[in-house]
């Protein structure tokens, strides 16, 4: 039976994400683990969301295609299974172009004026400086419209269930206030999703600082196992422990992370033990939970080796997923407008 008809299903689950570059164990853990999961219990939409990078990177867009194609390598070697849920590019699926044109329409400014995540993503990027509502006045139309263009993402598969981070909330909000005031204006269409919120899961880099490829820090899901080891073996550690007599406090210690993840009950209290008695030394304790992150994480390095020897399969794989998505979200649009007038 098909798992969106099928009455324990839950209804159908979307997600998406921002092809930046090579995936790190942060988004691993944070995201794609779960989707893994979601995809066997209940019909489920991801997609590869490019138009969203040009909301903060308009210039240079030289390296889009080859980002794309990188997600999917990294979605599929993962263990995204294109048999199981519909994987697709958001740029191929036009109508989500034009039901975010349809919901421009609809959404009040304020809306989207007083919106904390893309206020705090401005000013990390430095475009804005103030916090008040009127901070997003001087942006790009585009960037102040994300979450517009994300509710047509999620509202056009009509999705019930949207995993995601904490710091998506606010977007997912917004997409219940516009199905919301969809459905009283025209008729009712869109179901209101809710956010299936991640297990926050913090890995931190192997300096200590946020996982980030821009720091330099981050364990991608395309490095082999021994880079794997090598950087986790070098991950700082509690900064008390500068000799191997110095005992330390594991919950200081960004390592420790790891092993919180990784490690089985018994593994944690021996090293909680060593840590604080100097009884192990650091390297000892890391390699405990650096086995269990190569274990994972072996089999989607072979997977990987597979399919980037075969970049057209992936092309294709891509290419069906696309066909699959634009028919559900056409069958969706021709409802819309229907109920717009504009059938
Ligand atoms: N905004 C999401 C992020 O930055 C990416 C995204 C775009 C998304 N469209 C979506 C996530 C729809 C869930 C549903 O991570
Ligand atoms: Fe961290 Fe383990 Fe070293 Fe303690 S012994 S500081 S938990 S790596």
């Amino acid at each position: 039976m098909d798992a969106a008809q099928s009455p324990q299903s839950g209804g159908i689950v979307l997600s998406g994400m921002r092809p930046t570059g090579r995936l790190h164990i942060g988004r691993w853990l944070g995201a794609l683990r779960n989707w893994i999961r979601l995809q066997r219990e209940r019909r489920c939409f991801f997609f590869i969301a490019d138009w969203h990078v040009l909301t903060t990177r308009q210039e240079d867009t030289d390296d889009v295609q080859r980002n794309v194609l990188d997600m999917m390598i990294d979605f599929l070697s993962a263990g995204l299974d294109p048999e199981q849920a519909v994987i697709f590019r958001q740029s191929a699926i036009k109508e989500h172009a034009e039901l975010h044109l349809l919901f421009s329409m609809i959404i009040p400014t304020p809306w989207l004026l007083r919106n904390p995540t893309i206020k705090e993503q401005a000013r990390e990027l430095g475009l804005v400086q103030s916090d008040d509502d009127t901070a997003l006045t001087t942006v790009n139309y585009g960037l102040l419209g994300y979450p517009v263009l994300q509710a047509a993402d999620i509202l056009i598969y009509k999705a019930s269930g949207v995993p995601v981070g904490i710091d998506q909330v606010p977007h997912i909000e917004l997409t219940r206030e516009i199905a919301r005031r969809f459905n009283h204006l025209y008729r009712p269409v869109f179901p209101e999703p809710e956010a299936l919120l991640t297990e926050a899961q913090k890995v931190p880099g192997t300096d200590g600082r946020k996982m980030s490829a821009s720091y330099n820090n981050a364990v991608f899901l395309s490095d082999p196992p021994q880079v794997i080891e090598q950087k986790l073996s070098r991950m700082m550690t509690d900064p008390r422990r500068v000799r191997r007599t110095d005992p330390g406090e594991p919950f200081d210690c960004p390592a420790f992370n790891l092993h919180r993840i990784y490690c089985t009950p018994e593994e944690i209290d021996y090293v909680m033990t060593g840590c604080r008695t100097a009884g192990i030394g650091c390297l000892e304790c890391k390699r405990i939970m650096i086995k269990h992150v190569i274990a994972e994480l072996g089999p989607i390095s072979e997977r990987r080796a597979d399919l980037e020897a075969r970049p057209k399969k992936v092309v294709e794989i891509l290419e069906r997923g696309n066909e699959r998505a634009r028919k559900v979200a056409a069958a969706t649009m021709e409802e819309v407008r229907e109920a717009m007038g504009f059938g």
